[in-house]
């Protein structure tokens, strides 16, 4: 499977009824996900306790704490022991801040007990002011990190070939509301594409996440033809 749903409620979705939400999305997507990204909007609606349940009631292959760490090691290295005992198994920490004391710390702490998935450029267009420019860099420190996976954007899919010669697994947002259509990132060599407000703001998700995978495979087979 190559979707990975981003669970983050929206305005008005709050407290006992953020956790509802995602219970509800996470059960209808279910079957067509390798895996869910929880990040602040989620931690902080819902809060850590009832958190937990929603990372063991979602339970897939692939669940992502995506705090977009960048803090010295000590800090992401308490941190991730917290998200590791929360239910996650993969925790998204920025590249920039280097591997000296800093992606060196996390990536000790999760050995044999979670994956290290950097950010080397992001999918929004402030990304071209800076990241992108050092995209090569910051790929770098991700290797050197020993990184599973980076985020790499679907919304500017020539930078995807970078973190894929390095053989690194890449996450692409960007599909959906911001602009790339499903299956762009997968067709430049993207592992996983990631994808929230296009199903978690459809009144039917699991329809949008099955019509999604539906378009994703089409791309596939058209750009591989
Ligand atoms: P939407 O609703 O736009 O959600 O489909 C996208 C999700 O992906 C996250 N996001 C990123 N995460 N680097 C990241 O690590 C990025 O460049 C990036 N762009 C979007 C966003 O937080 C949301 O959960």
């Amino acid at each position: 499977m190559t979707l990975i749903v981003a669970l983050d409620p929206g305005p008005g979705v709050e407290g006992s009824r953020a956790y509802e939400w995602a219970r509800r999305i996470c059960t209808e997507v279910k079957p067509y996900a390798a895996g869910f990204k929880i990040g602040l909007p989620a931690l902080l609606k819902i809060g850590v306790e009832r958190l937990k349940e929603v990372t063991s009631s979602c339970h897939a292959e692939l669940m992502i704490a995506d705090l977009k760490l960048a803090d010295i090691g000590y800090i992401m290295s308490l941190v991730a022991d917290e998200l590791l005992n929360m239910g996650f198994n993969a925790v998204i920490a920025h590249a920039f801040t280097g591997y000296k004391d800093a992606l060196e710390n996390l990536s000790a702490t999760l050995r044999g007990r979670g994956k290290l998935i950097t950010v080397a450029a992001m999918s929004h267009k402030g990304s071209e002011e800076i990241m992108d420019k050092v995209v090569e860099d910051l790929l770098d420190v991700s290797i050197r990190a020993g990184a599973w996976g980076v985020v790499m954007p679907a919304t500017r899919p020539k930078l995807i070939g970078f973190g894929k010669k390095r053989g690194l697994t890449i996450l692409s947002p960007g599909i959906g509301v911001q602009g790339a259509k499903p299956g762009t990132a997968l067709c430049s060599g993207a592992d996983y594409e990631i994808v929230g407000r296009s199903i978690t703001g459809s009144p039917n998700p699991g329809e949008a996440a099955r019509k999604i995978v539906e378009a994703q495979r089409e791309a596939m087979a058209e750009c591989r033809a």
